[in-house]
């Protein structure tokens, strides 16, 4: 890559990212070979494939995959694209099936990825084998319920190596149900013209939240739910790219903090939920479990905001302006009904893309990549919070933390020196500045 991008400078609190990043092509070209065809990747929630043979198919990191429970209930993650020539074998969102046909030739797989059916066989010589046209099937692996991929073979991270310390995020996130999360059924698909890192850094960025979002706000504070103004919880780098931001919420919320939106009776249920939670996990980390926000950024393309309900975000570059996201909500599966609907429509009216604080963001992302345009101004300023020893929520350290890690893929040395500075960061407990 020609030319710094990335200004990392602790001695003097700044931190700068050359807007470059954001709008130069070739940066883009080189996202693809150096990160997305190499990490693992956000692919899907393992309840978005619930029975044998259910696939969802989307793209993943710019290539279109199917996410496929087989016959024998293993989930895999496979190419869709014909070994013959090419074309989708899958071109439904979602469904069931036992056996996938590519409709240009008639090719059928089965849902394991094996290819079961070749019309007019006799055209082929004898060296043809089926056991080598199968789809291809990417390395993928789960945490909790979420499946990633990674379409490097060579990738020497496991798993649970690349999600750090965004584990223990994870965990707070799937110890929310005793039987288990699901997504709830349906995705939307959306984009925006604007660099796809623009999303992440939008998703945990905190500080924007009463500025960006006055309607929403104002909106909340005539209902006479929400808090005053007031600063605190914690922003965390979780190593390798990961970072987080925490806070008891100011507004409603799931669980225990939903209680003042419902009637006595609703309320009386969740404070019993909220009740087996203390006896499962203890008073403190059942609070933490029940009544704090997050945002959770895995790094490159995975953004989880735990607030108002639970939604997952799959952000995918298009090209250095354009974006595609993948937005679903989370929910425990043993969720009480009335809770469901109000979680169901604070996702549409709040998180949605078409809800209260979406399209504002959006349209401040696609604002700032039209800012960019104007090349006087060259950098970006991310230096919020350096200066302290614990970053609040409202400062940019997940920030730093993603770019800290774009750096060291896109000057390929996360492999040598890259791996051992992340490490020492975890060692000192993910506060890194
Ligand atoms: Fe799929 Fe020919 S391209 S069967
Ligand atoms: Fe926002």
């Amino acid at each position: 890559m020609d030319g710094q991008i990335v200004f990392d400078d602790p001695e003097n609190l700044s931190f700068r990212v050359d807007r470059r990043a954001y709008t130069d092509d070739d940066v883009a070209a080189q996202e693809i070979t150096k990160i997305f065809d190499r990490c693992w990747l956000y692919v899907g929630h393992e309840s978005e494939v619930p029975e044998l043979g259910s696939y969802v198919s989307r793209d993943v990191g710019g290539r279109p995959v199917v996410m496929a429970r087989g016959s024998d209930g293993v989930i895999r993650v496979l190419a869709n694209s014909c070994p013959h020539r090419g074309a989708l074998i899958c071109s439904q969102s979602t469904g069931q099936a036992r056996s996938f046909r590519c409709p240009y030739h008639d090719w059928t797989f089965s849902n394991q990825g094996d290819l079961v059916g070749v019309p007019l066989p006799d055209g082929y010589g004898p060296g043809f084998r089926k056991s080598d046209f199968g789809l291809a099937r990417h390395r993928s692996d789960s945490y909790r319920g979420f499946v990633f991929a990674t379409f490097d073979p060579e990738q020497p991270l496991t798993l649970t190596e690349h999600l750090a310390g965004a584990t223990e995020y994870l965990d707070l996130i799937a110890d929310q149900s005793e039987v288990g999360m699901e997504v709830i059924q349906g995705a939307q698909l959306h984009g925006a013209r604007a660099n796809w890192k623009l999303m992440m850094e939008n998703s945990v960025d905190i500080y924007h939240f009463r500025a960006l979002h006055k309607r929403y706000v104002s909106y909340i504070e005539s209902l006479g739910t929400m808090a005053p103004r007031r600063r605190g919880g914690f922003a965390r780098a979780l190593g390798r790219g990961h970072g987080a931001n925490e806070l008891v919420p100011a507004a409603a919320r799931p669980l225990a903090y939903w209680t003042p939106m419902f009637p006595p009776e609703v309320r009386s249920r969740m404070e019993a939920t909220a009740a087996r939670f203390v006896e499962r996990f203890g008073a403190e980390r059942a609070q933490r479990i029940t009544g704090a926000n997050r945002a959770l950024m895995i790094f490159p393309n995975l953004m989880i905001i735990d607030a108002i309900g639970i939604t997952i975000r799959k952000i995918d570059p298009v090209s250095a302006g354009q974006m595609s996201i993948t937005s679903v909500a989370l929910a425990p599966q043993d969720e009480d009904p009335d809770i469901r609907e109000l979680r169901k429509s604070h996702y549409l009216t709040f998180l949605g893309p078409a809800g209260f604080a979406t399209p504002d963001d959006i349209e401040i992302i696609e604002s700032c990549q039209r800012g960019y345009l104007n090349r006087t101004l060259r950098h970006s300023d991310l230096s919020r919070g350096m200066a302290k020893e614990v970053p609040e929520t409202t400062d940019e350290l997940p920030a730093r933390e993603f770019w800290r890690q774009w750096d060291r893929l896109m000057h390929d040395d996360d492999r040598e020196e890259g791996h051992h500075l992340t490490r020492r960061a975890e060692r000192q407990g993910g506060q890194r500045r």
